[in-house]
């Protein structure tokens, strides 16, 4: 079916509205750039030629994405809206003469199946240009579907080209072409600045394209929780919820229990396995996994380079970043676990701190098979505790003590004593 398509997803844009020096299709959501969506969605619709129009941040952009394959980068100079930002493809698709789909970077939350309608219907019918629409509660912002007295589509308009009747139109511009590539080109250079925003509008090309009595339609989306188009931190916010919305929904149905999806935060990336319970107030961050059957929080923090393998217990004010946790091990009540490798069966006492930072860099803890950490021991690194061993509540181990196995230590410093 993608046969003759090609994919241009326009990401040159400033960002103003958002105010920020970040590049605003850099800008995470559940901690993944917004791009990235754009991107995932064009690859699995399995779209042989894919296009990406970037801006004056492209090299910060290509760094980021630099990983994918098969991708050609346009940078279009200056910004002057996105039907210059379409133009600017001219030289690579010289010769092209198949369909094109055109997607907006800030619109991450469009579903796979979503576009393929838009793709069958376009081809099926054998049209000019097909939009993708929905209509919502609150268009403000968006461009808005005008349609003629037979209900064809006659024009995108604006916001700033609205009268006050068209404001209360409902009907939304997505952003989200397919079209015949020569079509849209025939009509590109006509397209005229805008007054007030000094830009060429991509949208134009539709009231061209009807006065020369091209073939229009609309394919109209129903979960308008795709809708969304982020331009400001607002947008961003919303985005973020549905998104975080969709990962819990899949661990759910993955048997990961989640008491309170409200309160929640996992991140794109992270990997959780069936029979684990996650409870209220929990930050889950990137690049985690979780193995089977475990417990994590209330209130835990699991931060990214964390690997935490079955039937581990991780209770209230737990903090563990760049560490791994062997199946069994439990750390119940506030603790902070950095550069760890923790065994199996192992006691991590309330109030355990790796002191893995010594200034300059991060220093490892390890701590083997069974050894019991007592409450408020503070671990200093580069450490090494042995199987069975037990520390003492309130040992303070300097960096380097390493305690042998079935060693146990007590006090500040701490040293070994008889069993
Ligand atoms: C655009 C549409 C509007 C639609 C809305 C959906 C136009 C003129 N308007 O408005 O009808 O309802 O999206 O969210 O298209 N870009 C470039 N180069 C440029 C300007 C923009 O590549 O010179 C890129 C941006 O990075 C962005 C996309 O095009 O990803 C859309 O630009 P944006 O300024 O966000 O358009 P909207 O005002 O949201
Ligand atoms: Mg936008």
């Amino acid at each position: 079916m993608h046969k003759d398509i090609a994919a241009v997803i326009l990401a040159a844009g400033k960002g103003k509205r958002m105010k920020s020096d970040v590049p605003k299709i850099l800008h995470p959501l559940c901690e993944r750039p917004m791009l990235e969506y754009v991107m995932d969605l064009v690859e699995a619709l399995a779209i042989k030629r894919k296009i990406l129009v970037l801006g004056e941040n492209h090299l910060l952009i290509e760094k980021q994405i630099k990983k994918r394959k098969g991708w050609e980068i346009v940078i279009q100079k200056r910004q002057l809206g996105t039907a210059d930002a379409v133009k600017t493809t001219d030289n690579l698709l010289k010769g092209f003469k198949g369909e094109l789909l055109i997607l907006y970077a800030d619109h991450p939350l469009f579903r796979k199946e979503t576009i393929r309608k838009l793709i069958e219907h376009q081809q099926r019918e054998n049209l000019d240009l097909t939009l993708l629409t929905a209509v919502v509660k609150r268009p403000k912002g968006y461009g808005r579907i005008i349609r003629d007295k037979w209900g064809n589509i006659s024009e995108v308009l604006e916001e700033d080209k609205l009268n006050e009747y068209q404001k209360r139109i409902k009907e939304i511009n997505l952003g989200v072409y397919c079209c015949k590539k020569e079509s849209l080109f025939s009509v590109l250079n006509q397209i005229k600045r805008n007054n007030r925003q000094k830009e060429f509008y991509l949208t134009d090309a539709v009231g061209l394209l009807y006065k020369k009595n091209a073939l229009i339609d609309a394919v109209k989306i129903i979960n308008t929780d795709e809708a969304l188009g982020v331009n400001s931190y607002a947008d961003l916010a919303r985005a973020n919820r549905i998104i975080q919305e969709r990962i819990i929904e899949r661990l759910l149905s993955e048997g990961v229990k989640i008491i309170d999806p409200f309160t929640t935060f996992i991140a794109y990336t992270t990997q959780i396995g069936k029979g684990s319970v996650i409870y209220p107030f929990t930050i889950i961050e990137k690049d985690v996994k979780i193995g089977k059957n475990c417990s994590i929080g209330p209130f835990a923090h699991i931060r990214p380079g964390t690997v935490i393998e079955d039937k581990v217990v991780l209770g209230n004010f737990i903090e563990v970043v760049r560490s791994r946790i062997k199946s069994n091990s439990r750390a119940k009540h506030f603790s902070y676990l950095g550069d760890a490798i923790i065994g199996r069966d192992v006691n991590i006492g309330a109030g355990t701190v790796t002191a893995n930072f010594d200034g300059k860099k991060k220093n490892r803890t390890v701590i083997k098979d069974k050894a019991f950490i007592g409450s408020d021991t503070i671990l200093i690194a580069p450490l090494r505790i042995g199987k069975n061993a037990v520390t003492a509540a309130g040992s303070v181990i300097p960096h380097h003590h390493n305690v042998a196995d079935n060693q146990i230590v007590l006090g500040v410093p701490a040293r070994p004593i008889k069993k």
